[in-house]
């Protein structure tokens, strides 16, 4: 692979979920954020609210109606035409089968038509990588804590590319959570966000829940106590508009809390002075606050993307394919998903 061509702007390609994300990013590897031309998302959300949650195959067919127009868009703002491209980057996977088949094969057939490469980019290695698109971008070794609707990890990273899982969720996701605990209060669809804005009318110490899993030795998470503890207090309360916000407060700062608390012990067990925070709980005032005041505390430093990067987009998959294609790297012309997929089988990025 000529790496000259990544001077050239590389398309990506979000479809993993209920938003449809397309970016345009120059590869400049001391800034990557100054690489970035143009960004354009649509999410889903109105689609499936009247459902309370992501219906597949209604996902699937709006990508297919929103991913070209996005594309168009996002090259208008760039000032570029598809002739201009270096490559493609798509999410494949993990996520939704249907809806990564329809970026996948848009991005496939664009390359093939464009005669350059494409590369799958991993959804996590995309929101791990999504801090590095600020200015002052943190450089390995550290440690990222990702947590989005799919999943609550900390990953121990040594290098790009080079990724090992410190602690998994055992059920729920911090932000599979935050969905299902606004559902039990009766906010709609989707729940984080609207749950964090309720907290903020809520009165400390109204309410106390468990800090899940924290009493053990460990790096893993179980949020689907706390989800059943809150419906418990729910029922049992008076169920007046300053009770529900008590409740979402608390059951906020437990989550905050918990988060904090194993990623200090990451942070201590590997020797990192780094912490990146990720995904779409990462956009969580609560959550980036404390840990912020964390790092000051403790002297370590903390990298938060961009609200608007902390949740699914088209940046972080351009920027994690750009690295790749970079480093030479790109595959063959089939077609392929990966519902499921292993961050820590991903071969190193250089
Ligand atoms: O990363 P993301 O956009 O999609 C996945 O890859 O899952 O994350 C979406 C998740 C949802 O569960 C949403 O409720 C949660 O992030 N979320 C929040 C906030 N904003 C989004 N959770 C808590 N507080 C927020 N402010
Ligand atoms: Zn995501």
């Amino acid at each position: 692979m000529d790496n000259q061509q990544f001077s050239k702007p590389v398309l990506g390609i979000e479809t993993s979920c209920d938003e449809t994300g397309v970016a345009l990013l120059r590869w400049e590897p001391a800034a990557p954020g100054r690489g970035l031309l143009a960004h354009t998302l649509y999410s889903q959300i109105k689609l499936h609210a009247d459902y309370g949650g992501v219906v597949p195959e209604l996902a699937s067919r709006d990508h297919v109606r929103k991913l070209l127009p996005l594309v168009r868009e996002a090259l208008a703002e760039a000032g570029l035409t598809p002739a201009d491209l270096g490559g493609v980057a798509y999410t494949a996977g993990p996520g939704l089968v249907g809806a990564l088949l329809v970026g996948a094969a848009a991005a496939r057939a664009m390359a093939w038509a464009l005669g350059v490469p494409a590369i799958g980019v991993h959804h996590m290695e995309g929101h791990l990588l999504a801090p590095l698109l600020e200015d002052d971008p943190p450089a390995p070794p550290f440690v990222a804590l990702l947590v989005s609707g799919g999943h609550s990890m900390l990953v121990e990273v040594a290098a790009i590319g080079d990724y090992r899982i410190l602690g998994d969720t055992l059920d729920d996701a911090a932000g599979e959570a935050f969905d299902k605990t606004a559902k039990l209060l009766g906010l709609p669809y989707p729940g984080g966000p609207a749950l964090a804005a309720l907290a903020g009318q809520g009165r400390h110490g109204a309410f106390r829940f468990a800090r899940p899993m924290t009493d053990r030795p460990g790096l893993d998470f179980s949020f689907s106590g706390l989800k059943t503890q809150v419906l418990l207090a729910w029922q049992q309360s008076d169920r007046r508009e300053q009770t529900r916000a008590d409740i979402a407060l608390a059951f906020e700062e437990a989550v905050v809390d918990t988060l904090l608390i194993k990623c200090r012990r990451a942070l201590a067990t590997t020797g990192a002075r780094r912490l990146v925070i990720a995904g779409g709980v990462g956009a969580n005032r609560r959550l980036r606050e404390e840990l912020a005041k964390a790092g000051q505390q403790d002297g370590f430093s903390t990298y938060f993307p961009r609200l608007a990067f902390c949740t699914d987009n088209g940046a972080m998959i351009a920027l994690a394919g750009a690295i790749r294609l970079a480093a030479g790297q790109h595959q063959g012309e089939a077609v392929q998903v990966f519902p499921r997929w292993d961050l820590e089988t991903l071969p190193p990025a250089d």
